[in-house]
């Protein structure tokens, strides 16, 4: 069955959710249509899937594919947001799991960033190419969209979820992570949070003129930033409390996102 790309009644937007690690599936969430998006930039890490979260309708594309199949540096980051753009998505609320660098981001904490550092490498990081046209110097001064930040924020606050409401997310290229020392140069660059798949992301989104906003969760203390090395079990206990949380800002944020202003 095709997507109807227009607008069903009710809603004012068209969303997608892009899951990350701890969130490869949605609870509460009534899939309609499985649409697979393959396009030109290849294959997407998964089908995408519309179907409704607590009655509001969504896009959702687990980042990682089914069963955390793909790594964050095999990821077609390119595939994934043109399926998103295909289906004609407006807005994006994108999850990711982080380490935590500076003293307000521990074990647990959800946090808004704000600002990123990309040192990433070898991804393919943009849709331009020498044979699609004019070179676009896509601006990227404020990487996240603002509009969507604050919905985050001001949801998660009537449902009474503690927030960070900022934050320098450090995208690193994994799989493997960080050493002390890499930790203690992003702290000098700024970064509060670390992750592998904040980018390209966001600038891909950007570049496609699609509002983009990140919820990360904070799941372990970035490394040398703990008397302990980072377990694996203590990562998983992290989730298992702190998913259910993200789950409900990213399903108030919606519901608020299609009542509109
Ligand atoms: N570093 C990079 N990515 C991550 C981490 C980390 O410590 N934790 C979860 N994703």
């Amino acid at each position: 069955m095709g997507v109807n790309l227009a607008r069903s009644p009710n809603a004012v937007r068209r969303i997608a959710i892009i899951g990350g690690s701890g969130l490869q599936t949605l609870d509460n969430f009534d899939i309609k249509e499985v649409v697979d998006c393959t396009s030109e930039w290849g294959e997407p890490s998964s089908p995408v899937y519309r179907g409704y979260l607590e009655g509001n309708e969504i896009f959702f594309m687990p980042r990682h594919g089914g069963e955390q199949a793909i790594p964050p540096h095999k990821v077609n980051y390119r595939a994934n947001i043109a399926a998103l753009e295909q289906l004609g998505v407006e807005s994006i609320l994108a999850f990711n799991a982080v380490g935590g660098i500076t003293a307000t981001y521990g074990s647990g904490v959800l946090a808004v960033p704000d600002q990123i550092v990309d040192y990433t490498w070898g991804r393919e990081h943009t849709f331009w190419s020498d044979k699609n046209g004019d070179l676009l110097h896509v601006e990227f001064t404020y990487p996240y969209d603002q509009d969507l930040r604050n919905e985050l924020l001001s949801s998660a606050k009537k449902i009474n979820i503690k927030l960070q409401g900022r934050g320098v997310y450090g995208a690193t290229q994994g799989p493997r992570l960080e050493s002390a020392a890499e930790i203690i140069r992003l702290e000098k660059d700024g970064c509060d949070i670390v992750g592998m798949t904040g980018m390209p992301e966001a600038a891909l989104a950007r570049e496609k003129n699609i509002p983009y906003a990140c919820l990360a969760l904070v799941v372990n203390p970035a490394a040398g930033k703990s008397t302990e090395l980072i377990s694996m079990d203590d990562i998983r206990a992290v989730m298992a409390e702190g998913i259910p949380r993200a789950q409900q800002v990213l399903s108030a944020s919606v519901a608020e996102l299609i009542a509109g202003p």
